[in-house]
């Protein structure tokens, strides 16, 4: 994970660097630091914390690397790191950017470097002293000994990187190169910003675009170098080469908080908005056919599909997980969903007839990305579901489906795009199901009637915020907390416990309902509230005898269910009621109290809601 800006050009730097380490700060907030070449002195000013404590810093104390030299037409160069610690602690001394030892090379990074130890070894063997527990000093330090070898600053560049396994995107400044920042690349994401007489870089092309309309994409083992004149490619052969310069999608001001407290509250009350963009674009009323006009699948190939594999982390799992419900019942295909970090240890038992999905709102997720190339090289097709057009994802898949309509999800936990992406696998398994044509199957018009109308139903369910919030409180200074559903539900449950986890700290399970007796109920006392997604439907009267047994072992009951829901008002303790739905399509109503119950509790308890402890956006390492 990580986050890398760069900047060479006319403009007061600070203000450049800290804009555009705010905008990638979704990638980690352990420390932040930046380094900055005046002309005459390299400095690096780092801190471990959120960036605010760097910002409060260089306030006081911007004196000594604010990248001045007092001449009048000076250039600017320098640039910032934000961390997700993975070696070493999160401290000052382990923050980005590093030196190397005599203090002429700094380097940010982002990624892994898988045998750093090994090259660590042989560095101090030959007498160099290490500061910090990173992989990234390896690099800085190797840089540094291949330097003075060679005096290239590209051969050494080209060099170090050969010694390198892993992932990496380095931002390097060279004392003796004042006005150039290098940059280097794999496996990791980088981007160059051009812009009139100063140049920019970063981890992300929404960052450029707040500085920039046009941008490079670096591609794997190409390094760029940086002025304010200009930008030169080469490959790690160190021949130049030419690269495509391309319009940067200029994102909407995603930093506004449009008057909510954080920025998830207002990502969870965007959600039928983006409901309703998505079907507007893809299914605008209940009697057309989901416009996927774009997606070259053949009919022979829909008709003849083996088996469907969704790959996915996290949320989007969840959201596959619901998908093979949807999928198997509209199509019976065989749909399997995998837990992308475990496909990596699994056999993959794919062919050419098979249709693999991967989900991902950042599409850089590193697990998912390599679960897929796994995948697809046993010939399956893929078709990749994200939100950011401009994701290893989204470049990875011929076929894609953006959600980019949710608009950037900025809080870390995600909420619109988990309703985003169920909304597009609905769509997708009704899609493959028209296609299929079976007369069983045709009879798609009640569903996508239901489907038209969820906007309207998330938009009633969100109404109820204060509701929730009152309901809810009286159960924040629980120990634990236990979620229970069946069948569509199941995966609601354990969505729920992910965010109340990460929000509130405080522990959550969710489990199938019917799995309590075998274990899981051996944990609930008083302390342990158990919260049941009870929709009316197939599942109801099973749930409602697990939450039973739930109840006669003494925990607190919280129901999930319709509106009217007498039988279920009789025996929980407290009631959070979403308006009435048909059990397919509950998932979209369910989910939302289950936001708020961990949106309200994580706020009571204090919690930084937007960046819990430990987390990051986008978790670019295996
Ligand atoms: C939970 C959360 C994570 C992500 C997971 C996958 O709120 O945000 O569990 O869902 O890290 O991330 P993406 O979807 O970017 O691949």
């Amino acid at each position: 994970m990580c986050g890398i800006v760069g900047y060479v050009g006319n403009k007061e730097i600070i203000p450049i660097l800290l804009e555009g380490l705010h905008s990638l700060e979704y990638r980690g907030y352990d420390s932040s630091g930046i380094a900055i070449h005046d002309g005459k002195v390299l400095s690096v000013l780092k801190s471990v914390g959120k960036l605010s404590k760097l910002e409060e810093i260089l306030k006081n104390d911007a004196g000594s690397v604010n990248g001045k030299n007092g001449k009048n037409e000076h250039v600017y160069c320098g640039i910032g790191h934000t961390r997700w610690a993975t070696h070493g602690e999160p401290s000052d001394i382990n923050a980005h950017p590093h030196f190397d030892s005599d203090e002429k090379i700094a380097v940010v990074h982002n990624g892994i470097i898988r045998n750093y130890q090994e090259v660590k070894d042989k560095l101090v063997k030959s007498g160099i002293k290490f500061l910090t527990q990173t992989d990234t000093e390896v690099i800085v330090q190797l840089i540094a000994k291949y330097l003075k070898e060679n005096n290239s600053v590209l051969s050494t560049i080209c060099k170090t990187v050969s010694d390198l396994e892993g992932s990496y995107a380095l931002a390097i400044l060279f004392k003796e190169k004042p006005d150039k920042i290098y940059a280097v690349r794999k496996e990791s994401p980088l981007v160059i910003g051009l812009g009139e007489k100063e140049n920019y870089l970063a981890s992300d092309s929404p960052t450029l675009s707040r500085f920039v309309d046009k941008i490079v994409r670096l591609g794997d083992n190409e390094i760029a170098e940086v002025t304010k004149e200009k930008v030169e490619f080469f490959n790690t052969k160190g021949e130049k080469i030419n690269k495509t310069v391309q319009k940067v999608i200029k994102s909407k001001d995603f930093l506004d908080k449009r008057g909510f407290k954080h920025y998830l509250e207002k990502e969870i009350n965007e959600q039928s908005e983006v409901i309703s963009n998505l079907l507007n674009e893809f299914l605008p009323s209940s009697d057309s056919k989901v416009k996927f006009d774009h997606l070259k699948l053949k009919p022979e190939f829909l008709k003849n599909i083996d088996r469907i594999l969704i790959l996915a982390c996290g949320t989007a799992y969840h959201s596959g997980l619901i998908a093979k419900y949807v999928f198997e019942n509209l199509t019976s295909i065989p749909t399997e969903v995998q837990f992308a970090s475990e496909y990596l240890n699994i056999k993959p038992l794919l062919s050419e007839k098979s249709l693999v999905i991967g989900i991902s709102q950042s599409g850089e997720t590193a697990d998912t990305l390599t679960a897929i190339k796994r995948a697809v090289s046993c010939g399956a097709t893929l078709v990749g579901i994200t939100n950011r057009a401009d994701s290893a994802l989204a470049d990875l898949s011929k076929e894609r489906l953006l959600i980019s309509k949710a608009g950037l999800e900025v809080s870390v936990a995600a909420t619109k795009t988990f309703t985003a992406q169920i909304t597009m696998l609905y769509l997708l398994a009704i899609y493959i199901s028209e296609i299929l044509g079976s007369t069983e199957r045709n009879n798609l018009k009640p569903l996508k009637q239901e489907l038209r109308l969820i906007p309207r139903l998330v938009d009633q369910t969100l109404t109820r915020a204060e509701y929730y919030q009152e309901q809810v409180l009286k159960y924040a200074n629980k120990r634990d907390f236990v979620f229970i559903g069946r069948g569509i539900n199941y995966p609601i449950a354990l969505e729920a416990a992910l965010k109340l986890k990460e929000l509130s700290y405080i522990h959550a399970s969710g489990y199938a309902s019917g799995e309590m007796k075998h274990g899981p109920i051996a944990v609930l006392d008083p302390n342990v509230p158990v919260v049941s997604i009870i929709v009316p439907g197939e599942t109801y009267d099973r749930v409602f005898q697990n939450s039973l047994e739930a109840k006669s072992r003494s925990a607190p009951m919280i129901a999930v269910t319709v509106d009217g829901d007498k039988k279920a008002e009789s025996i929980f303790d407290t009631v959070l009621h979403v308006p009435p739905v048909t059990e397919v399509m509950s998932p979209f109503l369910t989910v939302i109290p289950m936001q708020f119950l961990a949106y309200y509790i994580a706020e009571h308890l204090g919690r930084d809601v937007d960046q819990p402890r430990n987390l990051a956006k986008s978790v670019t390492v295996e």
